[in-house]
């Protein structure tokens, strides 16, 4: 983390678990756990029909609530689906956009670029996800992969709007398996990043982008991944679901320089 140019983020992804009923609950006791510092942001996305118990629950306190997906229309015929100004109604401020888990269900490159489009006009912080296979890294294209992906998700986009975004390396071999990244993996993914926004963009928005590694982090391996120089925070899938893992993460980015 380098907290003189980024501002660290820890944010949970919830996936689908956990129900309104659940959120309220989960949401008390992790209010209560929450440590003091406020050195880093918080957020955790959660279902759509969880937005408006946890939007409730954290009213006035520190933790932003998100969505795990939107529509990238902004309203009509589309049944089913959710619109980014829906969101932002329902209090949501970040919106998480091309999960390996969606792609997995078909989603697009030139899809999440559309979605990414609608969530910045509306005002809210695309988490925008992207990553390798097991095979991919094996067989040597992890650079070249991910730079496919932002390269698309991030087309024509004015670097403005490119500082208001996050953007999360989650290798999908490491995406609820427990095999997290080493360190040393995750800080070179990230400063490949890095380095091809400040090639695509400029060198101000490379300082400025906000980049965290997901896969398996949890309150025991933390620290060590966040205090890579350009691992700027941890998108946290299933230790995000107790209140006390996900408040001991807070607590490590907290107290990291
Ligand atoms: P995990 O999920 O922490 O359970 O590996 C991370 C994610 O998919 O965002």
């Amino acid at each position: 983390m380098n907290r003189k140019y980024r501002r660290p983020l820890i944010a949970g992804n919830w996936k689908m678990n956990l129900t309104p009923s659940e959120t309220k609950v989960f949401m008390s006791r992790f209010r209560e756990l929450l440590p003091k510092g406020r050195n880093n942001d918080v957020a955790i996305c959660v279902p759509a029909v969880c937005i408006p118990a946890a939007v409730h629950a954290m009213r006035e306190s520190r933790v932003s609530i998100g969505a795990e997906n939107c529509n990238a229309n902004p309203a009509g015929a589309y049944t089913g689906e959710i619109s980014a100004s829906m969101l932002l109604d329902a209090g949501c401020k970040y919106v998480i956009l091309g999960h390996s888990e969606r792609r997995a269900m078909g989603e697009t490159d030139q899809e999440i670029h559309q979605k990414l489009l609608t969530v910045l006009d509306a005002g809210m912080t695309p988490i925008l996800c992207c990553g390798e296979s097991l095979e991919q890294r094996e067989v040597g294209v992890t650079e070249e992969w991910i730079s496919m992906q932002l390269k698309y998700a991030l087309q024509g986009l004015d670097p403005r709007d490119v500082r208001r975004l996050v953007i999360a390396y989650e290798p999908i071999w490491a995406i609820g398996t427990g095999k997290t990244a080493t360190p040393a993996q995750a800080q070179e993914v990230c400063a490949q990043i890095r380095l091809l926004i400040r090639k695509l963009f400029d060198a101000r928005t490379a300082r400025a982008a906000v980049i965290l590694y997901g896969g398996s982090m949890n309150e025991k391996n933390a620290a060590e991944l966040l205090s890579q120089p350009d691992v700027d925070g941890g998108l946290i899938g299933g230790a995000s679901l107790i209140p006390e893992k996900l408040a001991k993460i807070v607590e490590t980015a907290n107290e990291l320089e």
